[in-house]
């Protein structure tokens, strides 16, 4: 714990460690960084000792809470017995062909078969290539396109970053061409003077006439997440998933939910998919709260009739990552499952998730706070301006880093996110802790905003 405290260890990550989604620029000029030492439950504590409500999870992780021992010796034991050994080839081990059983039993019916990566963004980039191996086989070559969205976050990866909204990769080329964002379903935002019904019409009108316009011979599928998470927590309106499924199925496109963040709890069930939005996709990705972070797994889940297709005697399925189905990470996902399901988590969040939930709506009787939204322990707060007029600050002003770090002062970690302000915490949360972060993010943004004059 000693050893991040002294000013050597410091400046050796300054010259040394990259650090991500950073302004390295000011790092390289001493910007303070918060030292995260130690965790337990729903807090961790920086290098001077200070204890912080861990708001955003680790990064939406940490859903069963920190500091579990259970997990971490489900991990020593696996490792013990088998340290490591690969899923290739027809090599194969207990611990990953159990949790390959375990979470197809949670999924939707028509998803059985699961292929495991390190990250979503691997999971997600091997639902587009098991995606293009399935229309090559079927003689599809040229059906290689993936529809996405403006707002969507999917990972850092060259294809995925691609799939995600084109803010996170100014400067950057990707992928592409393989890539088309459709509208963004943020109603709040982008709904005009229309009834949201009007706005869902013109949204299913876009991704009509872009399949129209591009072919449906060349696109292979739609990634949508069920809501959006890193885009600021975007919930698009009610029937969206359902209509798209079905836009998608008339012209032969595939589905792919990407529930990196919203499977395993955080909104109250395993998957959000079927149990909240109605839908079976063809694919379903998904990591993070797998191994609530306690080890880097993610899954790709495929529908029956597509793994038919690519184990069809023929060509052979040429993709894999060296720590596909790590010994360690799907027992420790076993184990999180086994402690999710032993102490029904996810039936306790569609409580505490809904206060939490509930809590943070009432903020948005603040001057500054434009919008609440989300669900159970997926919120964002969207920072305003003017709000009779939804103006948002200029980027400069850095509104959502100035309100985090009232809050980081205050003890809780919240994410800023531009003008908005994401909460994700663990899901362990106490009626009594979640008051005490509505309280802390009404102090905090109150603060902000009467230092910089809205009031
Ligand atoms: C919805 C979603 N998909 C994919 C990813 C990428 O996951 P990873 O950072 O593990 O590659 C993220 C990361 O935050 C995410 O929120």
């Amino acid at each position: 714990m000693e050893q991040f405290k002294s000013g050597n260890d410091v400046l050796l990550a300054d010259e040394h460690l990259i650090q991500s989604f950073a302004d390295l620029d000011a790092l390289k000029q001493n910007e303070a960084r918060t030292v995260i030492n130690r965790a337990e439950g729903a807090y961790v504590y920086d290098s001077d000792g200070k204890k912080l409500i861990d708001g955003i999870a680790g990064l939406w992780c940490v859903n069963i809470g920190h500091g579990r021992h259970e997990l971490i010796k489900s991990i020593t034991d696996q490792l013990n017995t088998l340290d490591y050994y690969s899923t290739f080839y027809n090599f194969t081990h207990p611990s990953a062909a159990q949790l390959a059983e375990k979470i197809t039993s949670l999924a939707p019916d028509n998803l059985n078969h699961v292929y495991f990566a390190n990250s979503g963004s691997a999971a997600n980039d091997s639902a587009v290539r098991i995606l293009h191996h399935y229309n090559q086989r079927l003689g599809k070559p040229e059906k290689r396109m993936v529809l996405s969205r403006i707002g969507a976050y999917h990972g850092s990866t060259y294809l995925s970053i691609a799939m995600t909204t084109p803010a996170y990769s100014e400067c950057w080329t990707g992928a592409n061409d393989l890539v088309h964002h459709l509208r963004s379903p943020h109603y709040w935002r982008e709904g005009g003077g229309l009834s949201e019904d009007e706005f869902l019409n013109v949204l299913m009108d876009d991704l009509n006439e872009t399949i129209y316009q591009i072919g449906p011979e060349n696109i292979a599928a739609f990634i949508a997440e069920p809501i959006m998470g890193a885009g600021g927590v975007i919930v698009a309106p009610d029937g969206y998933h359902k209509r798209a499924l079905a836009i998608c199925q008339e012209n032969d496109i595939k589905y792919i939910s990407d529930e990196v963040v919203t499977a395993f709890g955080r909104l109250g069930h395993f998957f959000t998919s079927k149990d909240m939005f109605g839908i079976e996709p063809d694919i379903i990705t998904t990591a993070k709260g797998l191994t609530s972070g306690y080890q880097p797994l993610s899954a790709t889940l495929i529908s029956d009739e597509i793994y038919e297709v690519i184990s069809a005697p023929g060509e052979k399925f040429l993709h894999g990552f060296t720590y596909s189905g790590h010994p360690a990470a799907s027992a420790v996902a076993l184990a999180n499952i086994d402690i999710m399901e032993r102490e029904q988590l996810p039936q306790l969040v569609r409580t505490t998730g809904k206060l939490f939930e509930n809590t943070l709506r009432e903020l948005s009787q603040l001057d500054m706070v434009g919008e609440v939204r989300g669900s159970h322990f997926m919120m964002g707060i969207e920072l305003v301006k003017d709000k009779a007029n939804k103006t948002p600050f200029d980027k400069s002003v850095e509104i959502g880093s100035l309100v985090a770090k009232a809050a980081q002062s205050r003890g809780l970690i919240a994410r800023p996110l531009g003008n908005c302000l994401v909460m994700s915490p663990t899901l362990i949360l106490t009626p009594e802790q979640i008051k005490q972060v509505g309280a802390i993010l009404e102090e905090s943004i109150s603060d902000v905003a009467r230092q910089i004059g809205v009031a």
